[in-house]
């Protein structure tokens, strides 16, 4: 038995045994499509690549976001998710962020992954957000974990991640055996208000996780002190969350153009400008900008292409943004100026 038939053998039995403990019917098993990870990202000359530091693994260092832009529900147009997800995937795009609280994200995700053909090809980062019946129950975790599976139409999640941190020490400790079970790959913490970075530092000054996936933008910085420096230390993969302050930046250089010395990066656009400010952090993995629009994923997916900028680069794209009005209040501005969404997240928030 090779490694991958092993593998998939281990998880065929957990998942049998979790079925079995929740008293639920193991017929689900009988679905034929669900596919196993095996992530097999090329290694492409022209595109940057980053290694996530515990294997050496290399990934596209600009992934993708699903929060609110995925939440689409059946029977509303959301033939732009697949558009968004192809030029993604074409533009070298492996990565993508999702939450079983991002509404039906996971769904259409799965949905567009299998029509596209590329469900075993992409790192999928999904995270777990449960309590349990009672303190250090991971129940709660486990059903959740099977009914991402399904909805993504894998047998194997490559980064799980705690959503938030809730009953973060119950569920890595659940997500460490599912690691060893080869359920999924990579484990991680994650969280976007700085207030609670305070909390997230020791779990990477620990070297506990293999991931930590924190905000970090020109305008929201507060990664710097501990977080960034604590994952090289420790060689802990950085994502980052809210690359774009969920498009408050936009608003802000609404109408401005790029300053010349963008040419010397390899920048066309505001979007690139951001994206590359971050993915050239060293402690930096992968960033997810989140997208319902086609132009704007070939926009970001270009980011991967082209120089990054230095040390002193990074310094006078940052002071360029400090002098522009309204800079320092971008994180007090309403999150997704103008837009609407309409998805299941959208409708609990009404109630
Ligand atoms: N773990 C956590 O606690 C946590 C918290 C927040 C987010 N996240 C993850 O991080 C991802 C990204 O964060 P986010 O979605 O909150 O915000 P974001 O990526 O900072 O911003 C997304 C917004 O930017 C706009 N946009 C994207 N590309 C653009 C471009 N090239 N030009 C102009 N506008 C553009 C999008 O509008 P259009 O649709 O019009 O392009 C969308 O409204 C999430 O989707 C989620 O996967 C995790």
């Amino acid at each position: 038995m090779n490694d991958s038939e092993r593998t998939k053998t281990t998880v065929d039995r957990s998942r049998r045994n979790a079925l079995k403990a929740l008293g639920l019917s193991t017929a689900a098993l009988a679905v034929p499509a669900l596919l196993r990870s095996a992530p097999a990202v090329a290694k492409s000359a022209d595109i940057t690549m980053k290694a996530i530091p515990r294997t050496g693994e290399e990934v596209p260092a600009i992934g993708l976001g699903t929060h609110m832009a995925f939440d689409v529900k059946p029977g509303k147009p959301r033939e732009h998710l697949r558009e968004v997800m192809k030029i993604f995937y074409d533009g070298g795009g492996r990565v993508i962020d999702t939450s079983p609280l991002y509404g039906l994200a996971e769904v259409n995700i799965g949905d567009y992954a299998t029509a596209l053909g590329i469900t075993r090809q992409l790192f999928i980062a999904d995270k777990i957000w449960v309590t349990g019946e009672w303190l250090g129950d991971g129940s709660h975790a486990e059903r959740q974990f099977w009914r991402s599976m399904e909805r993504l139409w894998r047998d194997q999640i490559d980064l799980m991640q705690c959503h938030s941190l809730v009953n973060a020490r119950t569920v890595v400790r659940v997500m460490q055996e599912w690691k060893k079970d080869g359920r999924i790959r990579y484990l991680g913490v994650t969280h976007h208000q700085p207030s609670y970075f305070g909390l997230i530092a020791p779990w990477v000054e620990k070297g506990a996780l293999d991931f930590v996936q924190v905000r970090y933008s020109l305008a929201t910085r507060v990664a710097e002190d501990r977080i960034l420096p604590a994952a090289i230390d420790t060689g802990t993969a950085v994502m980052v969350n809210m690359p774009f302050e969920k498009a408050r930046l936009f608003k802000i250089v609404k109408g401005r153009s790029l300053p010349d010395f963008a040419s010397e990066i390899g920048c066309e656009t505001w979007g690139q400008f951001f994206l590359k400010w971050i993915i050239s952090h060293p402690a930096v993995t992968c960033a997810i900008p989140a997208t319902t629009n086609p132009k704007h994923q070939a926009d970001n997916i270009a980011a991967l292409k082209g120089p990054l900028p230095d040390k002193e680069m990074r310094s006078r794209m940052l002071r360029h943004m400090q002098a522009m009005p309204g800079f320092d209040k971008v994180a007090k501005m309403p999150a997704y100026p103008g837009k609407t969404f309409d998805g299941v997240v959208k409708r609990g928030k009404r109630k």
